[in-house]
């Protein structure tokens, strides 16, 4: 649980401190109150990510030279030190020098209005969603990631130089094949992991319609291995100049009764991006033998009143919410602590 969170110069907040209640805590204001700033900011406490934003330099509160976010969560005192030219990170205040043991802390599902975007957008939408869940579940996972995209940048680097020295180039080929195959066979074992509970979750909320969803892990590196892809492909790299095979260009594939979720309808997407999301709870709560707190931007007001009970017994049950919306009207009574937002300034309710 996340008992305390403090802000320095994060997106519109100068300063900012409050205590989450277990449970849910709703956070009610108008727009551009900095409600999904708030929520994205107990997201980059836990997971030193944005949900939002693919570089932290946004969140950096204009005119500032970099944000703080502090916390107590599940009694650790977590706190992260963001400017561009440098990080720091403290667990217990003691300075770490590497990320792992600080992450291997914190648990957090983000679900928001944006999701749908996991269902429309572009790959590299589903492949961030698998990176987010991975590093949650898999402690090896973040590794093979960053070793993975730096040795793609460096070859990328080269294959884009006037005369490319294929030696150069291919200095690259065995860091990329290890970390890839690496990041293959994590994304693998988790697409397969995550479907039944997506196809529950999905079957659940769709309701009568009785949806069938697929889901499946189509890899960038064929089903070939990938040190032979990498070589057979080198006239492609050259002419493209960029590095064409891997995982990369991994896919998400998604399907609803037998056919590409482009085809399915508006509502059936929105509950597919849900059953996603729902899923990842689940399968975080399973393999962490703990709950992770959720983070629902928005999302109630949006939701028809089937699925909104749908999905309200769908989430792990027992799990600590923040919850921000513009209205109330959509809650039942006594819904959890309930704060008001406005001015800069949160206060509580009730
Ligand atoms: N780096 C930044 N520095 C200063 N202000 C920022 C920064 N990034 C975003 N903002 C501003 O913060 C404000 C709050 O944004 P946020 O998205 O958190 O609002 P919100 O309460 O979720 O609104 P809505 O109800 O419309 O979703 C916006 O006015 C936005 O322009
Ligand atoms: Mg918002």
């Amino acid at each position: 649980m996340l008992t305390t969170l403090k802000l320095r110069d994060f997106r519109c907040f100068a300063t900012l401190e409050t205590e989450f209640a277990p449970g849910a805590n709703v956070i009610v204001g108008p727009n551009a109150q900095g409600k999904t700033s708030l929520l994205e900011a107990a997201c980059v406490l836990l997971r030193l990510q944005s949900p939002r934003a693919a570089t932290l330099g946004p969140l950096v509160r204009i005119g500032a030279a970099g944000f703080v976010v502090d916390g107590f969560y599940s009694g650790n005192h977590l706190q992260f030190y963001y400017s561009p030219r440098r990080k720091k990170l403290a667990l217990d205040s003691v300075e770490q020098r590497s990320a792992a043991e600080y992450l291997h802390i914190g648990r957090a599902v983000w679900f928001s209005n944006a999701d749908i975007a996991l269902v429309r957008g572009p790959a590299d939408e589903r492949r961030r969603y698998l990176d987010f869940v991975a590093a949650q579940i898999d402690p090896g996972y973040r590794r093979h990631l960053r070793n993975y995209e730096k040795a793609l940048r460096s070859r990328n680097r080269l294959l884009k130089t006037p005369a490319v020295r294929w030696r150069e180039v291919a200095a690259f080929d065995e860091p990329l094949v290890t970390a890839g195959m690496a990041l293959a066979q994590a994304r693998s074992r988790l697409v397969a992991a995550l479907e039944p509970l997506a196809v529950e979750a999905q079957r659940a909320i769709g309701g009568r319609a009785g949806e069938l969803l697929a889901m499946r892990y189509e890899p960038g590196i064929g089903n070939e291995d990938f040190a032979a892809r990498l070589t057979a492909s080198r006239e492609e790299d050259l002419r493209l100049r960029q590095t064409t095979v891997g995982p990369h260009r991994d896919e998400l594939v998604l399907e609803i009764n037998g056919h590409g979720s482009e085809l399915a309808s508006e509502g059936q997407q929105r509950t597919l991006a849900l059953a996603l999301r729902l899923a990842q709870a689940r399968l975080i709560a399973e393999r962490r033998e703990a709950l992770p707190l959720l983070l629902l931007d928005d999302i109630f007001g949006e939701l028809d009143p089937a699925r909104r009970n749908a999905l309200l017994t769908h989430l792990p049950a027992g799990a600590q919410q923040i919850i921000t919306t513009t209205h109330l009207d959509w809650a039942q009574a006594e819904i959890g602590r309930v704060f008001h937002l406005e001015n800069r300034v949160l206060r509580v309710e009730y």
